[in-house]
């Protein structure tokens, strides 16, 4: 199956202004400018689309998914094709944001034949417009680059190399890891890599390293002075059953808000309050009435519910 992002059209503002669709070279652009870049997660249609109809420049299908989304305790499980399967998800949903697809632990641990393979998967089988490869693997965001592939860079706290850091630790915490890390993230820029995501870093190690780099930087955990931010989705909207890590900012309570609508639905259907006769169907009146053989009229208005919904499902 491949995937023509184009096909959807360029999308709408609410005042009919078209919005043009973020690449790669436009983050870039968005640097030079002084814009921010917003950068959050997302693994399904509907999330997906409600975060690019919200304007969102960048999502990340995170490998975040195996926690937030599968229940795992830490990234590494996630496989590719999980991740294809997600990202499919969300290219679906998605008009204006660039999408990019995270590569899960051990999809670019091996061969750099293998890897590249693996990253042409996201772009050729799942829409992705870009791959996200944690650690500084200069060769490797070489040789994906020069197979037409954007890369964006993951410096820092890196969640795969959970086993080695003995945790999820502030990463840079000394002036020369400050200069390690910048030097990585110099090393990667001349590799190719259009933007470098920093996470769990000294806002003041961040700072340097952005004003010091001609692409994008993208935080978390790495304070307000990078090019951008990205949250994970479930973070955000509180849907993760843990305490927030520091740098998290809740806007929404989603848990105790789905919480209390099925909760509500579970005492209405425990009452008989649910259904009620106005949401249940109905025989024609003569039917009703016991007229025999004729047929129940399908298309009444009764009968149909969100059958557009179901042909685009169908198809
Ligand atoms: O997987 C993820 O969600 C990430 C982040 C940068 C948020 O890698």
């Amino acid at each position: 199956m491949s995937i023509n992002p184009s096909s959807a059209g360029a999308p709408l503002t609410p005042s009919g202004v078209s919005l043009p669709k973020v690449t790669m070279p436009a983050l870039g652009e968005m640097k030079r400018q002084g814009k921010p870049i917003s950068a959050l997660t997302a693994y399904d249609y509907p999330t997906a689309r409600l975060v690019d109809e919200a304007g969102v420049d960048l999502i990340l299908v995170g490998d975040s998914l195996a926690m937030v989304v599968l229940g795992h305790g830490n990234t590494l499980a996630v496989t590719v094709d999980e991740m294809l399967h997600h990202t499919r998800a969300v290219r679906r949903a998605v008009r204006r944001a660039l999408v990019v697809a995270d590569m899960p632990f051990g999809s670019y641990h091996g061969a750099i034949a293998d890897a590249v393979a693996n990253a042409v998967r996201f772009v050729k089988e799942a829409g992705a417009e870009a791959v996200k490869i944690e650690g500084p693997r200069v060769e490797l965001v070489r040789a994906i680059t020069e197979a037409e592939i954007p890369v964006i860079g993951h410096l820092g706290l890196t969640p795969q190399s959970v086993n080695r850091l003995g945790g999820y630790r502030v990463q840079a915490r000394t002036a020369d890891a400050v200069l390690e890390l910048q030097a990585d993230a110099f090393a990667l820029v001349r590799a190719g890599a259009g933007a470098i995501v920093l996470e769990g870093v000294p806002r003041e190690a961040a700072g340097q390293i952005t004003a010091a780099l001609s692409v994008p930087t993208i935080g978390i955990g790495a304070g307000p002075d990078c090019d951008g931010q990205i949250l994970v989705f479930h973070d955000l909207v509180n849907l993760t059953f843990a305490p927030a890590a520091k740098f998290v900012r809740r806007y929404a309570d989603a848990s105790g808000f789905f919480r209390s609508a099925i909760e509500r639905y579970r005492e209405d259907v425990e009452h008989h309050a649910f259904p009620s006769d106005a949401e249940s169907y109905h025989l024609p009146v003569q039917q009703a009435k016991g007229t025999a053989g004729s047929e129940v009229d399908f298309d009444s208005d009764d009968a149909v519910v969100n059958r557009d919904a179901f042909e685009d499902w169908a198809s």
